[in-house]
């Protein structure tokens, strides 16, 4: 049986075996979700929301990604190279910090153009 995962915002969806983790799911789905520890939960770089009312999609958190996430953990965010697929979920991936600093400065360019 497989588990489907839908990537937001982008709504990319695909069909991955339980056990999968979401950070394998995004590389199958061709999802950038950003790294530097290669998945061994030392960067805390591949945050990802997990909709609540979808939660039984994922396992448990392991005691190093509540000990890693914190405060966050009760706020919905999973590491996605920790976090194991055992049904279907949605995950919201944020946006890359740099892109939405420079998507910001757009903005602003944008309506001070437009006064
Ligand atoms: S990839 Fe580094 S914490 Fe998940």
């Amino acid at each position: 049986m497989k588990a489907q995962v839908t990537f937001l915002p982008h709504g990319k969806q695909i069909e991955v075996r339980p056990g999968t983790t979401i950070l394998a799911a995004s590389r199958k789905a061709r999802v950038q979700i950003r790294t530097r520890c290669g998945g061994k939960a030392g960067c805390l770089m591949c945050k990802v929301i997990v909709d609540d009312s979808a939660c039984t999609g994922l396992a448990p958190m392991n005691q190093n990604e509540r000990l890693k996430l914190g405060e966050l953990a009760e706020q919905g965010y999973r590491l996605a190279c920790q976090a194991q697929i055992t049904g279907d979920v949605h995950a919201t991936v944020p946006e890359d910090p740099l892109k939405a600093a420079v998507r910001r400065q757009l903005e602003r360019q944008r309506e001070e153009d437009d006064l």
